[in-house]
């Protein structure tokens, strides 16, 4: 057993030793030309990230600060947004909207179902105009991966002028997401997640049209101004003093996931899925998610099928591992292994061991 225990739990994720001394290394300031550089650099390596040539950049926050940043600057107030709800965090976004004075309208599956395209076709078509379609891309509570290329272009076709936005928390970086060929408008994902980094930095990806968009929406708010933030971070920036050493681990991350390769690294979450989903089904839980296509290659959600979640989560600890005992209503009743982030077969393996004993 090593020093700490190792994180298997949705996020945060465990974090590298190598990226754990980078955020050790001595300050600089944050106006310093060499950070400047740094902060430059990364934003140009998020865009090999999200898969675009439109417009990338990060802010020191958590992940719920961009759901906010993306009402608050792409949906007037008032405006409507139609939200594909199957999991606490697609419902979270549905809340923040209403909170922030817009008319959210909720399109919803059970929970472990991804949403079919189909459904989406028949609202779009038959229903009110929207300024928005709000995607969480991997239901963290459940293990779903929607298929969001599809769903995509189905907004594309049936209300050209709504922008899709997309929470990519535990997707990016771990599941393919391809933000100019699938159409987005907004992706956004924090750094606990598939980027195995510590809490702390929010990266996004946003699209000219929701650029031009955003500038004709009044109130947008200061620090998530999207148009000035992404124009200044880009210049090396930052509106308000940013997380200066978790600048230079994300920055040594994306050159790290360069050498892996996105494809790679797609693969090797997807590998890790089918190990964890090949040995549930050998010790008798059952997957909670049904349909292959639909389950998540960065969290798994194992239904308990009557074992004591409990007592395995304390053989997890015993063994130096942390797992996670289950989300909402489904605390305690179906388990979540994150595999994801830098995560690999022989360390999955030795947790899944552990647990079988
Ligand atoms: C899909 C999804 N969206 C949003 C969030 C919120 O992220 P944060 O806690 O960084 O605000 C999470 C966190 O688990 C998540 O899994």
């Amino acid at each position: 057993m090593g020093d700490h225990p190792v994180l298997f739990i949705p996020g945060p994720t465990e974090v590298d030793l190598a990226l754990r001394e980078i955020m050790a290394m001595p300050l600089l300031g944050h106006r310093d030309p060499r950070f400047v550089a740094v902060v430059q650099d990364v934003c140009q390596r998020l865009r090999a990230l999200y898969l675009t040539t439109q417009h990338a950049a990060f802010e020191t926050a958590p992940a719920t600060a961009l759901m906010e940043a993306a009402v608050r600057n792409l949906v007037p107030r008032g405006g409507a947004t139609l939200h594909l709800v199957g999991g606490a965090f697609g419902e979270r976004f549905a809340k923040i909207a209403k909170a922030c004075g817009r008319r959210p309208e909720v399109l919803e599956v059970a929970m472990g179902q991804a949403h079919d395209p189909a459904a989406l076709r028949a609202r779009l078509q038959g229903g009110a105009p929207v300024a928005a379609v709000v995607i969480t891309h991997n239901e963290t509570s459940t293990g779903v991966l929607q298929p969001l290329a599809a769903l995509a272009a189905v907004v594309r076709e049936c209300q050209p002028d709504a922008l899709v936005i997309v929470d990519a928390v535990t997707s990016v970086a771990g599941a393919e997401l391809r933000f100019d060929d699938w159409g987005l408008d907004f992706a956004f994902a924090g750094t606990q997640k598939c980027l195995a980094l510590p809490p702390g930095l929010a990266t996004y990806a946003v699209s000219e049209r929701a650029l031009a968009r955003a500038a004709e929406v009044e109130e947008r708010g200061f620090l998530f101004d999207l148009p000035k933030a992404v124009k200044d971070t880009n210049a090396g920036k930052t509106l308000a003093t940013p997380c200066v050493p978790l600048v230079y681990a994300l920055q040594r991350q994306l050159e790290r996931i360069e050498l892996e390769t996105l494809e790679q690294r797609w693969r090797r979450h997807g590998e890790l899925r089918d190990a964890t989903l090949a040995w549930a089904i050998e010790q008798g839980f059952l997957p909670f998610v049904a349909d292959d296509a639909a389950r998540s290659p960065t969290v798994s959600c194992l239904d308990a099928n009557g074992a004591d979640v409990d007592a395995l989560a304390k053989r997890a600890a015993d063994a130096g591992f942390k797992l996670d005992k289950g989300y909402g209503d489904l605390k305690g009743k179906a388990f979540r292994i994150g595999h994801m982030g830098d995560h690999d077969r022989a360390r999955l393996d030795a947790l899944l061991t552990a647990l079988a004993r």
